[in-house]
């Protein structure tokens, strides 16, 4: 089967990494067009890259956890698209092979003068780190404002998927969150979150609880079905 997952903070929770809506959640500190807009950063660009420093950082030094790695067993007998928020490398790590990231990767930095120019970044970024063409680098990630390339092809993965699973996004950053809407009709979606901001129905299934434990039992029945 084509399955597609669409994931957000919440799948990464438990790897230790922070949500942004959830009590002590990553906007709590931060007003979000201070240290996540181009205006941000024009303003003030050692802010914003300490802010995206101290994410890489820590990146580096959590884990996958067993929602990440439930869903990457899923590839073993399906055709799974991840479809994600997030711009960490969890996905990757616990072995998904095709994850679009619509809001780019913390991993990977850009030059602010041609923004084709990508370049793996593990470490900090600092002013005055400059691409090729003698131009400051910044985060590759999509700031507030700015367009989400990816969502074109994430819309098409979902509409062929037979099945949709969502895990652990608040729904309520677009473009992203519009893309449960493209699921087909004979298409059935799962939905795991703690505090779910979907009811179940005739065609979706919503598991009120945490990742590690809701995306087994997803995984679980999506192998009954066969
Ligand atoms: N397991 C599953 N879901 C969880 C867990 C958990 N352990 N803990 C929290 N959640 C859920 C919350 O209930 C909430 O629905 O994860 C969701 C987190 O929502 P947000 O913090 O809004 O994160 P997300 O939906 O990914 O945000 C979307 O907003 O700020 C932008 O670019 C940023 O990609 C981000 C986008």
């Amino acid at each position: 089967m084509k399955i597609a997952v669409l994931t957000g903070a919440g799948v990464s929770a438990e790897s230790g990494l922070k949500t942004f809506r959830d009590s002590n959640g990553l906007w709590e500190g931060h007003d979000v067009m201070t240290v996540a807009s181009p205006q941000g950063f024009a303003r003030n660009p050692e802010l914003v890259l300490d802010f995206y420093n101290q994410r890489r950082r820590q990146l580096l030094e959590v884990e996958p956890n067993k929602a990440h790695l439930a869903l990457a067993e899923l590839e073993k007998n399906h055709d799974v698209t991840i479809i994600t928020q997030n711009v960490d490398d969890l996905h990757e790590r616990a072995g998904s092979t095709k994850v679009l990231h619509l809001h780019g990767e913390l991993l990977k930095v850009r030059s602010t003068f041609d923004e084709d120019l990508i370049l793996d970044w593990k470490t900090d970024l600092n002013l005055g780190d400059f691409c090729e063409h003698n131009h400051q680098l910044r985060p590759h990630i999509v700031w507030f404002g700015e367009a989400v390339p990816l969502i074109e092809v994430a819309a098409i993965e979902v509409e062929k998927a037979d099945v949709v699973i969502v895990v652990g996004t608040s729904m309520q950053v677009y473009p992203a969150a519009g893309l449960i809407q493209y699921a087909g009709p004979d298409a059935h979606c799962y939905f795991v979150d703690p505090n779910p901001s979907l009811q179940s129905n005739s065609r979706i299934t919503v598991f009120a609880e945490k990742a590690t434990t809701g995306v087994p039992k997803v995984v679980q029945e999506i192998a009954n079905m066969n």
